[in-house]
């Protein structure tokens, strides 16, 4: 059976599928892509083909799968599907079929699939922990890194069997976002390729006593944004969430704090070769001076004492300061709730960064929301208004100045 609204000009998405447990996740993918519209073939690999047979991939894409390099032949399947592709995503990647991919070895359908084509390819990997971290893997990853195709990075969680660690396939819905975001991009370069971004999102939450926090409203969303869009774009990111309940967004290593030491800690360590460092978590600028490790009550009528409070370091000034690299940009959020641009351009100065994102905020306005209006203030004098729209808009006018200034120091 197949649902698919599937329109004449349709994206051709191929879904690779290589031999891991995590196949049968892919069928969950391949529903997704057929459901929005996608014209999807199958390639799974022979591997593949003992964790899910050839009937539930023809059942959910609505056409044969595509299995045999020499079935068809007049065809020419091992040149065609790739050559027609708009997207290729192979979900999950095994370290043997990346391996090849970074070799250009063509010993099947999928594999030759990879060489012909010239669209998008995007890889999320599967396996297990010690596979992944394996230098043989980590540069072949790098080898198709460097060449334009987009690894994701393998989620952290359980494994086959017993084991938990890195190497599990991201979601099917987070997949299918990148691949979303991948396809609107269409041809466009991936401009940060061989980059690693860092990005801050949410907001941090500072401990008063085992059951209360001084916490803010900032709901991670535009972080997010940024994260998911450069990844789309091709860059390594590191997300930095503080108290976001956002699901990770497909290929990007989440880094989970709470308090704004935490982060600190997450985004110096972080930065450390990083091109790039955003921070659009909101901090708090104070915590209380001590923890309570009982619960703040009233004692025999008495009032508790009130919270005395402690300044937290600016981290986004420090960044600034002490950069971990020559040339690394680092770019701020300022949420402003009145004559916005005048407060801007002073934060700018003050903090010392290179991008400075302003926004209004206030009752209704971008806390929580999925869009936002801002303008990015840059330290050489540029100012980019961008119009109120999705939270990924906004993200990607941001990684357009970051690639802009990165483009300009390297031709230095
Ligand atoms: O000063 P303000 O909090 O408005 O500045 C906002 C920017 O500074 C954001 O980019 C935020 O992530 C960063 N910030 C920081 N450390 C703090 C306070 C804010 O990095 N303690």
């Amino acid at each position: 059976m197949n649902a698919s609204p599937e329109q004449p000009h349709a994206p051709r998405v191929v879904l690779g599928v290589s031999g891991g447990i995590a196949a049968y996740k892919a069928c969950e993918l391949l529903r997704r892509l057929t459901e929005s519209g996608h014209r999807v073939t199958v390639v799974p690999t022979a591997a593949a083909l003992h964790f899910v047979g050839e009937a539930t991939w023809a059942a959910l894409s609505g056409r044969p799968a595509a299995t045999e390099t020499w079935a068809s032949v007049h065809e020419v399947p091992h040149v065609r599907i790739g050559q027609q592709a708009d997207l290729v995503v192979v979900a999950p990647a095994t370290a043997d079929l990346m391996a090849k991919a970074a070799h250009g070895l063509a010993d099947d359908l999928l594999t030759n699939t990879l060489l012909t084509a010239r669209c998008p390819v995007v890889f999320a990997p599967a396996m297990h922990t010690e596979m992944w971290e394996h230098p043989a893997t980590q540069e072949n990853v790098a080898t198709l890194r460097r060449r334009g195709a987009i690894v994701l990075e393998p989620a952290v969680g359980r494994l086959t069997g017993v084991d938990t660690g890195k190497g599990r396939l991201p979601e099917p819905s987070a997949i299918f976002e990148a691949c979303r975001r991948v396809l609107a991009r269409g041809t466009q370069e991936r401009d940060l390729a061989g980059r690693h971004v860092v990005v801050s999102a949410g907001g941090t939450r500072e401990p008063l006593d085992p059951v209360r926090f001084l916490g803010n409203r900032s709901s991670g969303k535009q972080g997010y944004a940024l994260a998911a869009t450069a990844a789309a774009r091709g860059a390594r990111v590191t997300l930095l969430s503080a108290n976001a309940e956002l699901p990770d967004p497909a290929g990007v290593d989440v880094v989970r704090v709470s308090t704004a030491l935490q982060l600190r800690e997450a985004a110096l360590k972080a930065a450390v070769d990083a091109d790039v460092v955003v921070m659009a978590a909101a901090v708090a600028d104070f915590r209380p001076a001590e923890y309570a490790t009982g619960k703040i009550k009233k004692v025999d009528g008495v009032e508790p004492a009130p919270v005395a409070l402690v300044r937290n370091p600016d981290i986004l000034a420090e960044l600034s300061a002490h950069r971990a690299r020559p040339g690394q940009l680092v770019v701020g959020f300022a949420a402003e709730t009145d004559d916005v641009l005048a407060h801007g351009r002073a934060k700018l100065a003050r903090k010392g960064c290179d991008l400075l994102v302003v926004n209004e905020v206030g009752d209704g306005l971008a806390f929580g929301l999925d869009t936002n209006a801002a303008v990015v203030l840059a330290a050489d004098g540029a100012e980019v208004p961008v119009p109120h729209g999705p939270k990924e808009a906004l993200a990607d006018t941001v990684w357009d100045q970051v690639v802009t200034r990165l483009r300009a120091a390297d031709a230095l």
